[in-house]
């Protein structure tokens, strides 16, 4: 059987070494070979032995360099009967080691750099209270080509995101000027209407009149008046432009958001205050919680300001937070919370709602995608969001397990490069009017 690798689904652009399984088998200078044996028995998966002296670290032996010594003539009656030492002293290089807060894409090379007999070879992590743990070379790698998956995937995205934008940009500003001025002309077309109909009420008055005066022209007024109702159209004619009128509005919104996703204008950057940004806006959104019977928990731990644009982090916030609401059901929980990074503010907002299969996941943050029914979503909240991240040179990143739940992840740097701090990022080229 085939054991899912569950850990994998954890990972993370800031994943460390501890964030790895890793083994602890520690044996002292003086056990005896056979002692070893029993345990590389005993646990298949455990790379290898440390070699500890009391506290001290004094080397390592890995399963295939112990069995590879074991498998020379004579050596099993010398090894397995004498303390391992014997076996260490037989000039072993000194084992890779490396300490357990470092990154994984940092620690792949060079594990694999070591010359080639030794680069599979376990490496020793140690952690910041000085205790060690052997890590096998292979789950390294796995987590490494995991994480180049992920990036080469997120590459993608972003490359068919940037394409989408462009071509959002474009149609939403070609729509902008016809619905500009289709708006001022209903505006128009309700104060004229009215008058209209005003008018027609007075001729109407004075049909006793013409009929005394011209009883043919009576007649085909009489006629038309049967025929189109003229009392109905006229008194409906007000609501059908404020239909009209709330129907350009709706485009309206929507062009609007396909010039947020396209990053229209980026507003005023500031200092902001994550977490004063996630407490108002989980008050805001408290409400449609409570109407779901969903509990709303946040943990806010202290964090640096972030340069960038309050108001569209907290629409990030808010986009998260209601699509976590959406998917969770009655009695569910959503935790929102901040937390401090060596490279950030990471904000992530959980729940444990429906979750996302894998083909819906790819696909999530497409305009227009959505699952929900017509009328409660839109399909671009996701697509808002990540170009606001995009755009304070950010990342968002999503792990769903059907049935479990999700958990979006935003990281945000707190100390982009001069030239980004000072200003925001110049505009993708895209003909969009300020
Ligand atoms: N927390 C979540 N749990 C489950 N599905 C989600 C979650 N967030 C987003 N989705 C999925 O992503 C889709 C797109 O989300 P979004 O862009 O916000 O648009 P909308 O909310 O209008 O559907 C949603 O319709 C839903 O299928
Ligand atoms: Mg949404």
């Amino acid at each position: 059987m085939v054991m899912p690798h569950t850990w994998l689904r954890e990972l993370h652009t800031e994943s460390t070494l501890a964030d790895l399984p890793s083994h602890r088998y520690a044996a002292s200078p003086l056990t005896t070979g056979s002692e070893v044996a029993t345990a590389f028995d005993a646990d298949p998966n455990l790379p290898g032995a440390l070699i500890c002296d009391g506290p001290r670290l004094v080397g390592m032996i890995s399963r295939h360099v112990f069995f590879q010594r074991l498998s020379k003539q004579y050596s099993r009656e010398i090894y397995l009967n004498r303390p391992i030492r014997i076996l260490m002293d037989a000039q072993l290089p000194p084992p890779l080691c490396m300490p357990a807060s470092r990154r994984i894409s940092e620690a792949a090379a060079p594990a694999l750099d070591r010359p080639h007999d030794q680069a599979y070879e376990p490496v020793v992590v140690r952690a910041a209270d000085e205790s060690v743990r052997l890590l096998d070379v292979y789950v390294l790698v796995r987590a490494q080509a995991h994480l180049l998956m992920m990036a080469h995937s997120a590459m993608l995205q972003s490359e068919k995101l940037a394409s989408i934008g462009q071509l959002a940009a474009g149609v939403a500003h070609e729509i902008n000027n016809p619905l500009a001025f289709a708006t001022n002309n209903l505006s128009v077309l309700r104060r004229d209407a009215k008058v209209l109909a005003e008018s027609v009420a007075l001729y109407r008055s004075a049909h006793a009149l013409i009929a005394v005066a011209d009883p043919a022209l009576s007649e085909r007024l009489t006629d038309l008046d049967d025929r189109v109702d003229l009392a109905y159209t006229a008194s409906n004619l007000p609501d059908l432009v404020d239909r009209a009128h709330e129907g350009l509005r709706r485009i309206q919104n929507i062009v609007k958001d396909l010039r947020e996703f396209a990053r229209a204008d980026l507003g005023d950057w500031t200092d902001v205050d994550v977490n004063e940004g996630v407490a108002s806006t989980a008050n805001i959104i408290r409400g449609r919680a409570n109407g779901a019977a969903v509990a709303l928990d946040l943990d806010l731990r202290p964090v640096s300001f972030v340069h960038g644009n309050p108001g569209k982090l907290n629409q990030v916030v808010m986009n998260l937070l209601a699509n976590a609401i959406d998917a969770s059901r009655a009695g569910g929980r959503v935790w929102a919370r901040t937390r401090s990074t060596p490279a950030g503010v990471v904000i992530e907002i959980q729940d444990e709602g429906a979750g996302i299969p894998p083909d819906v996941l790819e696909r999530i943050f497409d305009p227009f995608f959505t699952t929900k029914p017509p009328g409660q979503g839109t399909g671009l909240g996701l697509s808002i969001t990540y170009g606001i991240v995009r755009d304070h040179h950010g990342s968002i990143d999503v792990q769903s397990t059907p049935g479990r739940g999700t958990c979006v992840r935003v990281a945000l740097p707190v100390n982009s490069t001069a030239a980004t701090a000072a200003e925001p990022p110049s505009p993708v080229k895209v003909p969009v009017q300020a």
